[in-house]
């Protein structure tokens, strides 16, 4: 048994894609993406159940998560993200991955080991419209489409792009990308003698734009149940992960007792302390020191002193019962309380993807149907 676990709801996760399908229109496909460990959910049970909503592609970063979905799900189409090295290009065929091509040497390179092994490769030509990372710069785009027309070993089947900033209060930025993109799709398109698979929109630019769902979209975040709140979003998502661990100890303490690492709090009144079975090496911030808060019993604790590698020290007040063996929610809900992964990644001055996917990857996974839901 290990010293945090997992629960995923898979109920939450269904009515999230529920959510996010009924707002998007049908011809529109949606690509999931699940890359980093479904952003901690565990790809494998993630994009099975997924599928099992009627998702038919997923995204992600490396050729191992896309190995790790096609192991599972024979049918389901797997776009590529990240960058694929040239000499994985036999397998990228065999397991009919889709992945993105950056360059007219980055191409060519692909389709040269794919020809050699008798393959050919279908991939979508990223275009970088701005963002300023991956993909072939906006106005060499049309010219590397047309380079690698014909190229022995690559079909050219899509195009797409990712958004830097979506902030509908400022929506220039995004716009330009927008206006980048199909320009060049339309060009590549006249070129291609028909109609590309294009895509652009990741979970902002979803909630905000409908105009720009193109032939697919790449909800991750949203998903997930983060960032989709605001009223004004097409649609809506909750968290359905959650995160927890054990109360290994409950000891009173008199005022003026130092607790933890350089004793970075000193208790004011006599309280109990709890000690909880995980710490900065499962992934919980050392940043939530003195700040963080857990739920146990179905009561917010307030994390106290320095989170060390393996222990959280919380208070949990003179009379709350709480004893050794209880629960303790890191990220999760428990009677009228929750704590989400917002909440601790505003303390930490990060987002809520970096406190998901921290989480200790081996810690123990449970995935069940909530009855609520
Ligand atoms: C290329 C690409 N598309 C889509 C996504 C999904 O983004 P989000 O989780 O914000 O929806 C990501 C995530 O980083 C990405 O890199």
């Amino acid at each position: 048994m290990k010293n945090s676990w997992i629960e995923v709801d898979t109920a939450g996760l269904s009515a999230n894609i529920r959510a996010l399908r009924e707002a998007v229109r049908p011809e529109t496909a949606v690509i999931f993406v699940v890359k980093s460990d479904a952003y901690g959910h565990g790809i494998t049970p993630i994009a099975k159940h997924a599928a099992s909503e009627g998702v038919r592609w997923f995204g992600v970063a490396h050729p191992f998560e896309a190995e790790a979905i096609r192991a599972q799900l024979p049918d389901v189409n797997i776009l590529i993200m990240g960058v694929i090295r040239p000499e994985v290009a036999p397998v990228v065929a065999e397991q009919r991955f889709t992945p993105i091509i950056v360059s007219a040497e980055h191409g060519r390179a692909v389709a040269q080991v794919a020809t050699a092994a008798g393959h050919t490769v279908q991939a979508h030509l990223k275009v970088d419209t701005g963002m300023g990372r991956i993909g072939v710069g906006w106005p060499e785009a049309v010219e590397t489409f047309r380079a690698l027309q014909g190229v022995e070993g690559l079909k050219v089947t899509g195009v797409c792009s990712h958004f830097a900033t979506v902030e509908p209060k400022q929506p220039e930025r995004a716009e330009t990308q927008v206006e980048r993109f199909l320009a060049a799709s339309r060009e590549m398109e006249s070129i291609h003698g028909g109609p590309l698979f294009k895509h652009i929109s990741s979970s902002r630019a979803i909630l905000y734009h409908p105009e720009w769902d193109l032939d697919a979209v790449r909800p991750g975040i949203c998903l997930y149940g983060y960032g989709a709140t605001d009223q004004e979003m097409r649609f809506h998502t909750k968290p359905f992960l959650q995160w927890k661990c054990s109360v290994m100890q409950v000891k009173s303490v008199p005022a003026g007792t130092s607790i933890g690492y350089y004793g970075t709090h000193v208790t004011d009144a006599p309280t109990r302390m709890a000690v909880l079975s995980a710490g900065y090496a499962d992934g919980y911030h050392r940043a939530l020191s003195n700040r963080g808060h857990v739920i146990i019993r179905g009561r917010r604790c307030r994390v106290i002193g320095r989170v060390s590698m393996n222990w959280i020290t919380v208070d949990v007040g003179p009379d709350s019962g709480i004893e050794a063996g209880d629960e303790a929610v890191l990220i999760g809900r428990q009677g009228s309380e929750s704590v989400w992964a917002g909440e601790l990644a505003k303390i930490c001055r990060t987002i809520p993807y970096e406190m998901l996917v921290s989480i200790d990857r081996g810690a123990d996974r449970k995935y069940q149907r909530s009855q609520s839901s």
